[in-house]
């Protein structure tokens, strides 16, 4: 791997208790994971370690407990799953540190599998705690991180803990994270064009700073595109606008004008009354009703944004176009999901609502990459070290 930093097939795993950062930040529903991708996705790197005989404590995440025990963020679920995937036992510790979990530990022999119970139950992780970080390795002779997730979180388990065992590496899953988004940030064919959604404006702002530094086209859908289409001074009735950034939507459309890069917004939305709306009504921009939300993009808008995508040689994506989780208001993410997905050139997505929309629309396989971490790809392209690659650095 680049900048010195190990693979974990460059480790001699043996008989070593290795602990294993992953991201199993998944979504649970009746005490059951609805969706496994993230599980999926570190399986190479878990069942290599196994193959090489190493016994594994695996740790991660799970929601924002905010340092204390929230029993419906017990990663127990996430075991069970992952004993499935694995055909074999999975050993669920109680708490993540502690004599229980030093005794599960301790117990392991080579080729078995322990999961530590939520590290973000204990404050330490989230403040990087050293002293926290140095229990929670207890007994580890090496450490990989395949949590790309997370790699953005300069937390315990990512950023305090890797820095405390010298035999440290890079999963598989990480590698390929950082290969294919250093391929975009640095590499990119031209055209190159991004396209972005989501709620606020103020959580994409540095991103779209450094794209417009490397696209061709940016396309905003979503909420955050009535922030700008209120800068531009429509009037966006009763939709979701961030009134405080509209100078930042400005400075973004003057920065984009200064890079010539074509800044596209929405020309038509389907509006509700309400987030609940069942019932979606299509207006052009120039006319939504003083009541109305915009919740999606509209139909004349998807063709816009599909006849310009099909000209990208390399297309990055994250954040859903609209109310992606009520049906009436899911179809501008499915459509795009759709146009990025026949795009012929090398298409990238992230982030939770447009994975799920890839996922839904039975997609997967017509992109070159559906990232697992929609964060820290964005703070990766935004040109940001992320603290969980740092850590591994001799
Ligand atoms: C994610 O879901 O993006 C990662 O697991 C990080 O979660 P966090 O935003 O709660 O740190």
């Amino acid at each position: 791997m680049s900048d010195s930093i190990k693979s974990i097939d460059e480790l001699s795993l043996e008989g070593t208790t290795t602990f294993i950062r992953v991201d199993f930040n998944v979504p649970l529903k009746d005490g059951r994971v609805t969706d496994d991708t993230r599980i999926q996705a570190a399986l190479p790197t878990i069942r290599y370690a196994l193959e090489q005989g190493a016994r594994l404590v695996l740790a991660s995440h799970l929601g924002r407990p905010k340092g204390k025990v929230v029993p419906s963020m017990s990663l127990e679920p996430v075991g069970a799953r992952l004993a499935e995937l694995l055909d074999d036992e999975v050993r669920l510790t109680d708490d993540c540190v502690g004599d229980g979990a030093r005794k599960v530990v301790q117990d392991l022999r080579d080729g078995q599998v322990a999961l530590l119970e939520n590290v973000r139950f204990h404050p330490g992780e989230k403040s990087n705690d050293v002293d926290f970080a140095r229990e929670l390795g207890a007994g580890c002779g090496a450490y990989v991180n395949d949590a790309f997730g997370s790699a953005h979180r300069a937390h315990a388990s990512v950023s305090a803990l890797p820095r405390l065992i010298e035999k440290r590496a890079a999963g598989f899953l990480l590698q390929r994270e950082l290969e294919v988004l250093s391929r975009l940030r640095d590499d990119a064919a031209r055209p190159y064009l991004a396209v972005l959604g989501g709620a606020k404006v103020s959580d994409k702002i540095g991103v779209m700073e450094a794209l417009l530094q490397k696209v061709d086209a940016l396309l905003v859908g979503g909420a955050m595109a009535n922030t700008f289409l209120a800068a531009r001074g429509l009037d966006v009735g009763k939709s979701l606008c961030e009134t405080d950034k509209l100078a930042v939507a400005r400075s973004l459309m003057k920065s984009a004008e200064d890079a010539k890069v074509d800044l596209l917004l929405p020309i038509d939305v389907r509006s509700g009354s309400s987030v609940e709306d069942g019932n979606a009504q299509v207006v052009d921009v120039e006319h939504i009703p003083a009541e109305a939300m915009a919740l999606d993009i509209g139909p004349e808008t998807e063709k816009l944004f599909r006849d310009r995508l099909r000209l990208g040689q390399s297309i990055f994506w994250n954040g859903p176009m609209g109310l992606f989780e009520n049906a009436a208001f899911a179809e501008g993410t499915l459509a795009v999901a759709r146009a990025v997905g026949d795009c012929p050139g090398f298409s990238v997505v992230g982030g939770g609502d447009s994975v799920a929309a890839v996922m839904q629309a039975g997609l997967a396989d017509r992109y070159d990459h559906v990232s697992t971490g929609g964060g820290a790809s964005l703070e990766y392209l935004e040109g940001r070290t992320l603290p969980g690659v740092e850590a591994l650095k001799p």
